[in-house]
């Protein structure tokens, strides 16, 4: 360390004495129900692998076997020498999927709102915020130097006035929101918001990382959920959370998928997602499309878990998917919780607390998969109870 940083020393002890500082913990095993940590099994409440996928037997024999026929790396930047078939297949196969004329694959999520944003808009234009909008999607909107509007939560009422305010004729105007907003599990009411989209000549944008694998048909995601196919301007994704694996996409129109190639600065700058990466989501993407088993074990053990945490004095919140939000409040109480929650009943389940959600609502986020069986939910359910009574928190 050198004179010149010893500021990072001090920031790091405030957010420590602050209760903001969250512990990373490392795991040693795959993604699933139950994960090992320094040599001991932890029930594991908190991975996005909404329906297990991550260490599913096919997928993986299918990364396994991309690698085998591409390697390990795309080698470049898509455009240049860096797009192989898998891209190509698996573009086609979201497309399908989605009910959308063509997609974009990027090599994440976040990738693919900060590329896909400033591709859209402009300075001169302006975008329409939820306020609760992923953090990507913030960025995304900075990176394209638009005017932002923010409206609030799950409040059309809002959106509606902000656009009558604020929506100038002759400029782009585009309307951005979570499908299901990942802090509280609550589901934006696209509907409404794609009739007001339509109603001011605004693109609408949803983000439906915490959607897909969750809602609508097989999986599909909000907008096959709200029956909005082809209503909606741009749908997009991550591969890390239901499918499994890594990476992000977008899907819209031909012309305005083929633009974003053209332009999306991730896309032209960053080399391509991994092929190993692309054939694990093209085979999640198969499995959920025949078989909704899986899906319907999800929803089964979110109902099983929220009506067990309520009866036991928790508040989970307004959630209407299996995002399950402990709301504690006080961030010292959360972290707390976690600790115990962790050292004394071996359950996994990490602190979300400032900035990632609002001061005085600090919450353990609860995600309940596809594979933990009835057993596993019960024992979180008991070890909430228990650790709540020991803290006061109940
Ligand atoms: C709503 C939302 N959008 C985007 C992302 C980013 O996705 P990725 O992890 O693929 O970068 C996340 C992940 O945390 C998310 O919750």
């Amino acid at each position: 360390m050198t004179a010149r940083t010893g500021w990072v020393s001090s920031e790091i002890r405030e957010l420590k004495e602050a209760g903001r500082y969250v512990p990373i913990r490392t795991i040693e095993s795959p993604q699933g129900a139950w994960v090992s940590i320094e040599g001991r099994k932890y029930l594991n409440m908190c991975s996005n692998n909404y329906l297990g996928l991550a260490n599913h037997p096919e997928v993986k024999k299918a990364a396994i076997s991309a690698i085998e026929n591409y390697g390990v790396g795309a080698g470049a930047v898509r455009s240049i020498a860096g797009t192989d078939t898998i891209h190509v297949r698996l573009e086609k196969k979201l497309a399908e999927f989605k009910h959308m004329d063509s997609s974009l694959v990027f090599q994440g999520g976040l990738l693919a709102n900060a590329g896909a944003i400033p591709v859209l808009v402009g300075k001169d234009d302006i975008v329409f915020s939820e306020e609760l909008n992923h953090a990507s999607i913030i960025d995304g909107v900075r990176l394209s130097s638009a005017k932002r509007v923010v409206f609030k939560h799950m409040d059309t009422d809002d959106l509606r006035a902000r656009m009558k305010e604020s929506r100038k004729e002759g400029k782009k105007a585009l309307i951005i929101t979570d499908g299901v907003f990942s802090m509280d599990g609550d589901i934006a009411p696209l509907d409404r918001i794609t009739e007001i989209g339509e109603e001011f000549d605004a693109m609408v944008y949803v983000d439906d990382a915490h959607g897909e694998g969750v809602l609508g048909k097989n999986g599909r995601g909000i907008v096959d959920h709200f029956g909005l196919s082809q209503r909606v301007d741009v749908e997009m994704g991550t591969f890390s959370k239901a499918l499994g694996s890594m990476g992000g996409f977008v899907a819209g129109a031909s012309d305005m998928i083929d633009l974003m190639r053209q332009r999306a600065r991730p896309f032209l700058f960053s080399s391509g997602l991994n092929p190993g990466d692309a054939a694990a989501v093209l085979k999640s993407i198969e499995i959920m499309s025949t078989d909704d088993s899986l899906l319907k074990r999800l929803w089964a053990n979110s109902d099983r878990l929220k009506k067990g945490l309520q009866e036991a004095g928790y508040n989970t919140g307004s959630s209407k998917t299996p995002i399950t939000p402990v709301i504690v409040g006080d961030e010292k109480k959360t972290l707390e919780l976690s600790s115990v929650l962790f050292k004394e009943h071996a359950v996994f389940a990490s602190p979300i607390v400032f900035p990632t959600v609002a001061r005085g609502v600090a919450r353990i986020r609860l995600m309940p998969s596809a594979v933990h069986s009835d057993g596993d939910i019960d024992a979180t359910v008991d070890a909430f109870g228990k650790a709540g009574k020991s803290l006061k928190i109940l």
